[in-house]
């Protein structure tokens, strides 16, 4: 097609996910065609840093040949089969070696195709095993406020953003959040001023939270508590020290699921495999998706412990719950292409050795006066905006409106940084570029953050 004729084809035939349409009307989409490294190119050969991963996805970077040609030769020799009754070697490999890399007894893998999928398997699964070993009211599940979990209408229900959920209500009953870990408003949050100068302190009340909502709710009727490592919605709220331990000794002692949703935060965002080696913690369930084949292809899981697994390999027991493409054959063949550059590349390391020098370089961002706060861990970073840095005022409908959505997001692009400004919490710039960038990268998002957030503030 010729480029006016795609621009007319978007707009007539393409409806975009999360997007108002009506902004195509008169302008075009922009469409990337290319992609190389961390960098990906739009169709006028205009190059573009990719500061988001695509979307927090492409872990190894563009372009890698060796995984489009496990791709192509999976495809050949076996391109379909379901995991309904049979296997295949590609998903029994990559479930043994997703398994070495969980923590304690997760063991056992469910595949999906997805993120969402997960997190709704991960539910449906918490209530059947409680089903299974006779305690048959548990069923409901515990999130925190403005955390996204994804769009099914039970993973919708878990998720805590208003406005992703008003059009679908009602959706799956049962749900009920509790606060996140917003270190920057934890005085606002909490209603404790004291709270917001100590981290700690902070913690062990938002874990607190959570076993209150349990007490609240009836420990005998709640299932799960469904946690990002690294919250993403929001703006990146990382777990404060001792709040996943506190975590684990609640749900324990109140027979409740600790389930870490890792969709963004596996494979590498945080410099691990799984997140929660990150911050020492052992779940009951880790969902995952996104990074397992830095989006070559797509594939999600659910890694479930021995201990919750073993009611459902008794006996005639089942679980009646699965995907066609679940686990899919080329998928798989990718994730283990993926993984094993991860190994070889030693890109956890990378992230590892670097995340000191990308905070370090953000940071220098705080000198301007729409900074409010950089926050975030390895290669996973927010920047919140703020109109008054001394008092956090954050900023109106109106003015979200005209500088987020009106101009910054263009900006940045125009600009030659793909990343998101995103509002669903408070207005943040979010970054995660592919694990392969260093220092250069870092200066370049560091010097194009600070041209356009300046230009922004002498808009407002
Ligand atoms: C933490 C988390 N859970 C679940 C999802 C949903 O994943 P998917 O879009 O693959 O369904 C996302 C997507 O961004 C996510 O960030």
């Amino acid at each position: 097609m010729s480029t006016d004729s795609l621009d007319q084809a978007a707009y007539d035939h393409l409806w975009m996910h999360f997007t108002r349409m009506s902004g195509y009307r008169d302008s075009p989409v922009p469409t990337i065609v290319r992609g190389e490294g961390a960098r990906i190119y739009d169709r006028d050969g205009k190059s573009y840093l990719d500061g988001l991963a695509g979307l927090f996805v492409v872990q190894a970077g563009h372009g890698r040949v060796e995984l489009a040609e496990a791709a192509y030769k999976q495809a050949q020799e076996l391109a379909f089969f379901p995991l309904w009754s049979y296997a295949h070697p590609q998903a029994i490999e990559l479930a043994d070696r997703l398994a070495d890399y969980a923590p304690g007894d997760l063991n056992k893998v469910f595949f999906t195709t997805g993120g969402g999928e997960a997190v709704e398997t991960a539910w449906k699964l918490a209530k059947q095993y409680f089903k299974l070993v006779g305690k048959p009211m548990k069923h409901k599940v515990i999130s925190r406020a403005i955390a996204y979990h994804g769009t099914p209408q039970g993973a919708l229900s878990i998720t805590g953003i208003p406005d992703a959920k008003k059009y679908f209500e009602p959706l799956v009953p049962g749900a009920f959040k509790v606060p996140n870990t917003n270190f920057y408003r934890a005085a606002e949050i909490s209603g404790v001023p004291a709270l917001g100068e100590d981290l700690e302190a902070f913690g062990r009340w938002a874990a607190d939270q959570v076993e209150a909502m349990i007490l609240a709710e009836g420990a005998d009727t709640v299932a799960a508590v469904f946690v990002e490592p690294v919250q993403n919605s929001g703006g990146c709220f990382p777990p404060p020290p001792g709040y996943f331990q506190r975590l684990r000794e609640i749900c324990d002692r109140h027979d409740v699921l600790l389930v870490s949703d890792e969709v963004i935060c596996a494979f590498g965002r945080l410099g691990t495999m799984f997140a929660c080696e990150k911050f020492d913690y052992v779940p009951d369930i880790i969902t995952c998706a996104k990074g397992m084949t830095s989006g070559y292809s797509p594939i999600g899981a659910a890694v479930v412990s021995d201990r919750i697994a073993a009611p459902f390999y008794e006996g005639t027991n089942y679980f009646p719950h699965g995907y066609t493409f679940g686990g899919h054959p080329v998928s798989a063949a990718v994730a283990m292409a993926n993984l094993d550059l991860f190994e070889r590349e030693g890109l956890n390391q990378h992230v590892l050795d670097n995340e000191g020098a990308f905070r370090a370089t953000l940071e220098k961002l705080k000198d301007l006066p729409i900074v409010g706060d950089v926050r975030g861990d390895g290669y996973f970073y927010g920047i919140e905006l703020v109109k008054d840095k001394d008092t956090k005022a954050t900023f109106d409908d109106d003015e979200s409106e005209r500088l987020l959505r009106g101009f910054l997001s263009k900006a940045l692009y125009d600009a030659g940084l793909y990343c998101r400004a995103d509002d669903r919490g408070d207005p943040v710039v979010q970054l995660a570029p592919p694990l392969i960038v260093g220092q250069a990268e870092f200066d370049e998002i560091e010097q194009t953050l600070r041209s356009v957030l300046t230009e922004a503030w002498t808009r407002l």
